[in-house]
């Protein structure tokens, strides 16, 4: 069957291209729409910047994401806007410019132009939402578009000014979506429910999963890959849900960092302010949290995270349903506990009783979108000043994600004082032996995992501190 959605409003019917075909080369090569740039094809850049409209009851919601990343089944009944339609053509007054496009030409806010269409699109977006317009929003907003040239002085300038929109772009009603695309030899699988996704796995166990693709989609991207057996998660109902109980939050496999985000500003604010670094808008409006468990990745940046929170996953196959520590999840480098045809369906964290705090860091060597040399994690449990419990989890400190085990145990039944804390430190700088690479060195890394166990202790001594290094 073919895929349909329409690019700023006009409707497309995909039949004989490739599944892993990405929709910044359709625009680009296949309808020559070529105001959106090619920068990177990985998702840095941000060149690519188109936005995927959708109506949501009443409202339309306007989602930026990396056009380089996302491949054409993945736009199957969306409406896309790309640059070319921003401007309306008027008869009399030909491209009439939207305020915010207007602002950047005033401003000088261009110079060689290739960044320019993807910042557009960002801020066209920012502005169609509901963010207040601070610069800590305008700087979120602009993080996954890089300008090599003018220096964002101008750009800002020309985002903060205050701007009425003309009226959001009409989009038509949600399209409907196929259950399956093939071409060429090539299957890729939509499945709706839970059910259908089990059994299409079950049938077909070498087929690799794919949620919102931020990490495969490079694949397709820049290693040109045409994986035969595609399952797309995303349309799976079940796995969209975010369920808030008096004891945990289970997050869908699907759902989106954009999605979890205001759940954990209001449970785990700390971990919510290391989820808004991941990359960028671009980023977090597609990929998931499970995406980011199911790799495996020893400086995936949740991982440390959730395991410091005890968190559990909920594993599915069509033979039926298993729950597992996430802490058991990761065997080696890259591999997991998962066994063949199972695919993670949630992950449960549970909630904080009043004796706990936790708080998570990131160290890397840009603030945005950048990848972690260190993530540390910290749970702690108190019985008045004694610490009744502990976790102390890491990231970039071994093939997997790992506690510091003997640590803990030194710390458990202590007063929680700085003598106690200096010491711990101590003993976390020498419990790990982690690789040097040319993000950090061995030292490095063993001593900026102490001294963030530090950084959390005087944390809790004044709660009312900001808990970020950057003052945006
Ligand atoms: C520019 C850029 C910046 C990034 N920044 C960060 C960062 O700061 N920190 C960070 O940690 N990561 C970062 N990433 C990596 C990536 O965004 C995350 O790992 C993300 O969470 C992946 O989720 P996804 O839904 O896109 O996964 P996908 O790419 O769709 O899949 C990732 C893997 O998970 C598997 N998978 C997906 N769903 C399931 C399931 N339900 N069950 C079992 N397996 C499944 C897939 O088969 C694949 O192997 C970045 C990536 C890019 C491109
Ligand atoms: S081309 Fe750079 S983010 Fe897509
Ligand atoms: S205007 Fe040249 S890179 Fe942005």
């Amino acid at each position: 069957m073919a895929l349909q959605f329409t690019i700023n409003g006009v409707s497309q019917k995909i039949e004989r291209i490739s599944p892993t075909v990405t929709l910044l080369d359709y625009l680009r090569e296949y309808i020559s729409l070529k105001g959106t740039k090619e920068g990177c094809a990985e998702g840095d850049c941000g060149a690519c910047t188109v936005i995927i409209a959708e109506r949501q009851k009443r409202n339309t919601t306007y989602r930026v994401i990396n056009s380089c990343l996302l491949v054409l089944p993945q736009a199957d009944g969306k409406h896309i806007l790309t640059i070319e339609g921003l401007a309306c053509k008027s008869k009399n007054r030909g491209a009439v410019l939207e305020p915010i496009q207007k602002s950047m030409v005033e401003g000088d806010g261009t110079q060689c132009g290739f960044c320019t269409p993807g910042i557009m699109m960002s801020l066209y977006a920012f502005y169609n939402s509901n963010k207040i317009q601070t610069d800590k929003n305008i700087h979120e907003a602009l993080a996954g578009n890089l300008c090599r040239c003018t220096g964002y002085r101008s750009i800002v300038d020309a985002a903060r000014q205050e701007r009425t929109f003309t009226k959001k772009k009409a989009i038509s009603e949600n399209l409907s979506t196929v259950a399956e695309y093939n071409h060429d030899g090539q299957r890729f699988f939509k499945p709706k429910t839970l059910k259908e996704l089990s059994k299409i796995y079950s049938t077909y166990p070498s087929s690799t999963l794919l949620a919102g693709g931020t990490d495969l989609g490079i694949s397709f991207s820049k290693d040109r890959k045409t994986t035969p057996l595609i399952i797309f998660t995303g349309d799976v109902k079940e796995l969209g849900i975010i369920e808030e109980t008096k004891e945990a939050l289970t997050i869908g496999s699907a759902v989106t960092y954009s999605e979890i985000l205001p759940y954990l500003e209001k449970l785990f604010p700390s971990f919510a302010n290391l989820v808004t670094r991941i990359g960028s808008d671009q980023i977090r409006n597609v990929g998931t949290l499970c995406g980011n468990i199911a790799t495996a990745s020893p400086i995936g940046d949740t991982l440390p995270c959730l395991m410091a929170l005890n968190s559990q996953l909920q594993i599915c196959s069509d033979l039926g349903e298993r729950r597992i520590d996430l802490e058991d999840f990761f065997i080696s480098y890259r591999k997991t506990n998962l066994k063949k045809g199972e695919f993670i369906q949630s992950v449960s964290i549970p909630k904080l009783n009043a004796n706990q705090t936790f708080k998570a860091y990131k160290v890397s060597k840009r603030y945005d979108q950048d990848i972690s040399a260190v993530i540390g994690a910290f749970l702690v449990e108190f019985n008045q000043e004694i610490v009744a419990k502990t976790i102390i989890a890491f990231g970039g400190m071994d093939a997997i994600p790992r506690r510091a085990n003997q640590s803990e145990k030194k710390l458990i039944g202590k007063t929680w004082n700085e003598e106690n804390i200096y010491k711990v430190s101590e003993k976390i700088s020498k419990e790990f032996k982690p690789i040097s690479d040319f993000r950090a060195s061995s030292t490095y890394r063993n001593q900026v995992a102490g001294n963030l166990f530090k950084r959390f202790y005087f944390d809790l001594l004044d709660p009312n501190k900001p808990n970020q290094v950057v003052d945006l």
